[in-house]
C-alpha cells in the first residue's frame, strides 16, 4: 500500500513543518520553506537492506563484550589528513567532506582511496557526479589507476548503492556528492532536503551497523555551509571542510565537527599537477611572499591545534575620506579587531578615529588563536606609524584591555618554530619567558603593548 502526504521543509535547516510557514522556527530564515510529496512505501530501501543483512537487527548486548578492537584506524598514510581526524579513518565512521567547487574534493577522496587500498582496504567509489571515464581520467592523472581493490560505479540511486555494498562487502563506500543520491521510495527529487537527510541517514545505519566507513562529499552553499539540510551536520560523526581561494594552490583541510578526535587541528595542501601534495612545512609556505621593512606586516606564531605556525599580519591604516572609518577584517575576528583598536587609541593615545583599518591574515588562513592579538596591535601602530618593523623578528601574545600583553599556551613549540625558519627575536610575554631558553633567538619579554612597541622598530 502506498501513502502520499506532502510536508513542508526548511531548505536551510531541515526542519519540518505540516504547513507553510513564513520563517523558520528553527533557524529563523526568511521564506525557506518548500513542499515535498512524502512516499511510504512498504519496502523501503532499509528495509530490504536489513531483510538481508543480520547485523542491522541486532540483538543488544553487554558492553562489557562488545570488545576493542585495535584496528578501529585505518591510516590513509596521508598525515596530513590523519591529523585531521584524529589518527585515521575509524572503522564504522561516517565523515561529511564539504566544500567550494573545483577545490579538490574529488581529488582527495581518490588519493585517500588510492592510499587505503595500497593498504589492502577494499573501496566502493560511487562517483555520481561523474561519468566512469571522467574519474578514470582523475585517476590516471593522480596516477592511481592500477589500484585492484577500488571499484567504481556511476549510481545515484541508494537502494542500488545498498545492493553493490552488500555484493562487494567494501571497508570504505566513498558517496561523491551526497546531493544527488536520491532515494526511488520519496517522491521529492534529488537535492532536496528530504532526500539528502533520508539518503545520509541510510548510509549511516548501514556504516555503523556493519562497520563500514562512509565518506561523504557535499557542496556548500554561497553562505559556506553544507548544502542541504544542516541536520546532515548532525547525522555524521565527523566534519570536515575543504578551503582555500581558488587563484591560489594551497588548500586547508579542517574540522568543524570530530567525534573522535580534536577540532583544532588542519591539515595543509598543495594542488600540484599530479594531485594534493602535503605541506610539510606550513610556515614557509604561508611566509614565502612577505614584503620585507614594510610598515604594517608582522609575523606571529600562533597555534593551530598542536602546530605552530608562523603566519604575517598585515594592516593597513589610512586615512578616511568618509566621515565614518571602514574597519574590515580577513582571516581575524572583527569583534576582537575593534577590540584591539579601542585598547590602541585609549591606551596608547593613537589617533585611529579617523582612520580606515583593514586586517589580514596573509595567505588567507583564519586564525582563531588569541595569540596573535599582539601582532595585529603591533602592525596597526606600524602602518599607523609608517615604520617597519626589525627585520628578524616573531612576537606572540594576548593582548588584555588594560593594554596588557597576556601569557599564550605551548610557548616553546612556538618559539622552535620560529627558530627553525631563521627568526632572532621574539617579542613575548613576561609571564612565558623564564621557563623557554632557545638557541638562537633572542626572546624580549614585555608586559604591555607599549612597551612592545618600544623594541620592535628599526
Ligand atoms: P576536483 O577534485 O574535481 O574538485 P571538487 O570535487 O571539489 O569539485 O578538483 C578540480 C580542480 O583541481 C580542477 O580545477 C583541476 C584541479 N586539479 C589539479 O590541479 N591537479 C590534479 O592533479 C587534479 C586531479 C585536479
Ligand atoms: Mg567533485
Amino acid at each position: 500500500m502506498v501513502k502520499t502526504k506532502t510536508i513542508f521543509s526548511c531548505q536551510s535547516c531541515g526542519y519540518q513543518s505540516a504547513k507553510w510557514l513564513g520563517r523558520c522556527p528553527d533557524c529563523s530564515t526568511w521564506s525557506s520553506f518548500v513542499e515535498e510529496a512524502f512516499v511510504e512505501s512498504k519496502v523501503s530501501a532499509q528495509a530490504a537492506y536489513a531483510s538481508s543483512n543480520s547485523s542491522l537487527n541486532a540483538e543488544p548486548v553487554l558492553l562489557k563484550d562488545v570488545g576493542n578492537s585495535d584496528d578501529i584506524h585505518l591510516k590513509t598514510r596521508i598525515s596530513e589528513l590523519d591529523r585531521v581526524l584524529g589518527s585515521g579513518i575509524v572503522r564504522g565512521g561516517v565523515i561529511l567532506l564539504g566544500g567550494d567547487p573545483g577545490i579538490g574534493k574529488s581529488t582527495l577522496s581518490l588519493q585517500i582511496a588510492h592510499q587505503l587500498a595500497i593498504s589492502g582496504v577494499t573501496i566502493l567509489y560511487v562517483g555520481a557526479e561523474e561519468s566512469l571515464r571522467q574519474t578514470s581520467l582523475r585517476a590516471q592523472r593522480l596516477g592511481v589507476l592500477d589500484s585492484a581493490r577500488i571499484y567504481i560505479v556511476n549510481q545515484t540511486d541508494v537502494s542500488l548503492i545498498m545492493e553493490y555494498i552488500k555484493k562487494i562487502k567494501p571497508e570504505v563506500v566513498v558517496i561523491d556528492s551526497i546531493q544527488v543520491i536520491f532515494n526511488p521510495d520519496i517522491a521529492s527529487g534529488p537535492g532536496s532536503v528530504g532526500q539528502v537527510r533520508e539518503c545520509a541517514h541510510l548510509l549511516t545505519r548501514v556504516a555503523k551497523t556493519c562497520g563500514i566507513s562512509m565518506l561523504l562529499i557535499g557542496h556548500v552553499t554561497k553562505e559556506g555551509a553544507i548544502a542541504g539540510p544542516r541536520v546532515l551536520e548532525h547525522i555524521v560523526d565527523t566534519v570536515l571542510y575543504f578551503e582555500g581561494e581558488r587563484n591560489s594552490s594551497y588548500r586547508i583541510l579542517r574540522a568543524v565537527k570530530n567525534r573522535f578526535g580534536s577540532t583544532n587541528e588542519i591539515g595543509v595542501f598543495q594542488m600540484g599537477k599530479h594531485g594534493l601534495e602535503e605541506v610539510e612545512n606550513p610556515s614557509e609556505f604561508f611566509l614565502a611572499e612577505r614584503p620585507m621593512r614594510t610598515a604594517g606586516s608582522i609575523v606571529s606564531s600562533v597555534l593551530e591545534g598542536s602546530r605552530p605556525l608562523l603566519l604575517e599580519i598585515q594592516a593597513l591604516v589610512a586615512r578616511s575620506s568618509f566621515g565614518y572609518p571602514t574597519r574590515r577584517a580577513e582571516g581575524f575576528d572583527y569583534n576582537r579587531l575593534n577590540l584591539i583598536i579601542a585598547v590602541l587609541e585609549k591606551r596608547l593615545g593613537l589617533h585611529l578615529e579617523n582612520e580606515d583599518i583593514f586586517i589580514n591574515a596573509a595567505g588567507g588562513v583564519r586564525v582563531d588563536d588569541p595569540s596573535c592579538d599582539l601582532a595585529v596591535a603591533l602592525a596597526i601602530a606600524s602602518s599607523f606609524k609608517e615604520k617597519a618593523a626589525k627585520k628578524d623578528i616573531v612576537v606572540m601574545g594576548e593582548v588584555g584591555l588594560a593594554s596588557e600583553v597576556r601569557s599564550v599556551t605551548q610557548a616553546a613549540l612556538r618559539i622552535n618554530e620560529a627558530a627553525k625558519l631563521g627568526f632572532r627575536q621574539c617579542i613575548m610575554p613576561k609571564n612565558n619567558v623564564d621557563s623557554h631558553p632557545v638557541s638562537g633567538i633572542e626572546l624580549i619579554p614585555v608586559s604591555t603593548i607599549q612597551e612592545a612597541l618600544e623594541v620592535m622598530f628599526e
